[in-house]
């Protein structure tokens, strides 16, 4: 469903991907993990035509995001890491400018938004300027924006960050929900507990590289996800010496 094909990306002298093949199939929920910096917001972001690659190639079900971004966005629903939103928009305006921008019929809207303000408890929120909104809040509205139009894949970089428990629960269950339906569920994260309970696959990188990639359970066998990523990302005896410094 979301496919990269020798993927390369450079800033100046930083390699931000370096030859990246991975392939993200539909029904499962996918975990992107890999220390500050290893590219994966940059493979992210990609899947909607907000990054170039430099070389190689990015296809959402078939859609190159680069020369047809609009339709590759109306496939893809995806929220940033960085909390953007409008500051002088509340989110029921930010929504329905959506719902006008994908050509989202009023009834079907009406009823989706109001499913997701429930899902997110943004009820006594919604008439807030995004400005006057709670960090967690705002997080949300990035995440339903994400979720308005339906979309097939769902990439979401680190959605938790900021989510109190009981909402983060709920975005569980949206995403294996939508993993069930046979949609594409990707999401980023540090917090490594996290991804062993809520990931199918795991998909591991390291400056710019796919270093692991599989089904959860396979990858870190016997050993704890975290044993596992410090293992894949060369990071075991480095993390002694730094630790030697306590
Ligand atoms: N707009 C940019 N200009 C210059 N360098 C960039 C830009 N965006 C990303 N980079 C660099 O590309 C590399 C990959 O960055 P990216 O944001 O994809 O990493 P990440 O895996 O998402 O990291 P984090 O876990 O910190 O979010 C980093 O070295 C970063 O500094
Ligand atoms: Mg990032």
């Amino acid at each position: 469903m979301l496919k990269y094909e020798e993927v390369s990306k450079r800033y100046g002298d930083v390699t931000a991907l370096d030859g990246v093949t991975v392939d993200f199939p539909p029904g499962k929920i996918h975990a992107l993990l890999g220390p500050n910096g290893s590219g994966k917001s940059t493979m992210m972001k990609m899947s909607i035509g907000l990054v170039k690659p430099d070389s190689g190639k990015v296809r959402v079900d078939g859609i190159d995001p680069i020369s047809d971004p609009v339709k590759a966005r109306m496939v893809v629903g995806y929220s940033p890491e960085e909390i953007v939103i409008y500051e002088s928009l509340t989110p029921a305006e930010y929504l329905s400018f959506l719902g006008y921008v994908y050509h989202i019929p009023r009834e079907v809207m009406e009823e989706r938004a109001s499913r997701l303000i429930r899902l997110f408890k943004m009820e006594e929120h919604m008439g807030k300027l995004g400005g006057e909104l709670s960090h967690g809040n705002r997080r949300k509205v990035l995440i339903m924006s994400a979720l308005i139009h339906d979309p097939r894949v769902i990439i979401l970089d680190e959605p938790f960050s900021g989510l109190d428990p009981e909402i983060a629960r709920v975005l569980k269950e949206i995403m294996r929900k939508y993993a069930d339906e046979g949609r594409t569920v990707i999401f980023s994260t540090h917090i490594l507990e996290l991804a062993e309970a809520v990931a199918d696959e795991v998909t591991i990188m390291h400056r710019g590289r796919v270093v692991a990639k599989g089904p959860m359970e396979e990858l870190k066998g016997k050993k704890d996800l975290e044993s596992y990523f410090l293992e894949v990302t060369g990071l075991t005896s480095e993390l002694e010496n730094l630790l030697k410094a306590l």
